[in-house]
């Protein structure tokens, strides 16, 4: 089967990169990463990256804290589009994308976030949750919408919020389920499984699920 070409963005240490890169360069799903791209000059990601020889690009942000100015932007998404990217992926990327940015990959880019959307959208949710009181959180792989996390939803997963949790230690449980959806919403993608309709995603997950087809 030909790979799904994917360009990955980040902005800081790069586990959910190297999950993907782990199960893709051991040929457990049917994605190739194309190039990493990030704001951050010394993120880790960009290191995880060239260690798994894929090209590595730092493209300086800008004058803007939460956002890329537009200029900047478009050359984003033309380093995306150069290196045949067909899909984007957002792990840890800290700035907030504009319709001529995703026009460029329309119902192409998605996101990971460590709450169970729509709850806590935003910055700090695991302080959130916690602080919230919820007894269940998790991670929740998306689409991306001009809106911030607010896009249709791929797959979620659940973990339990302790008594005794801390925003870190809860931040560690959902990562390891992050690790874990995030390559299995890009295998669903490669292989065509998904079907956005409204607000839902219609995914056939016998494919994750190892059944045959
Ligand atoms: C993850 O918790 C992800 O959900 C959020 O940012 C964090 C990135 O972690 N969007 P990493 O850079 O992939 O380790």
């Amino acid at each position: 089967m030909k790979k799904l070409k994917v360009g990955v963005l980040a902005s800081g240490n790069g586990s959910n990169l190297q999950a993907i890169l782990d199960q893709s360069l051991a040929g457990k799903i049917d994605v190739e990463v194309v190039v990493v791209v990030s704001d951050v000059e010394d993120a880790r990601a960009l290191n995880r990256a060239r260690t798994a020889a894929v090209p590595a690009v730092y493209v300086p942000p800008g004058k803007f804290r939460t956002k890329l100015e537009p200029e900047i932007e478009k050359q984003y998404a033309e380093i995306l589009l150069t290196n045949g990217v067909e899909v984007v992926v957002l792990a840890g990327f800290m700035r907030i994308l504009h319709d001529d940015f995703l026009n460029a990959f329309p119902d192409r880019v998605v996101n990971i976030h460590p709450s169970l959307l729509p709850a806590f959208p935003g910055l700090d949710v695991q302080k959130k949750a916690i602080d919230g009181g919820v007894k269940w959180s998790g991670a929740t792989v998306h689409f991306v919408n001009a809106g911030v996390d607010s896009g249709p939803i791929i797959l979620q997963a659940v973990v339990p919020v302790l008594d005794d949790d801390t925003p870190e230690t809860l931040a560690a449980r959902i990562l390891v389920e992050e690790h874990r959806i995030y390559p299995e919403a890009l295998q669903l993608i490669a292989h065509k499984r998904i079907r956005i309709d409204g607000r839902r995603v219609i995914a056939d997950r016998a494919l994750i699920e190892g059944e045959q087809w």
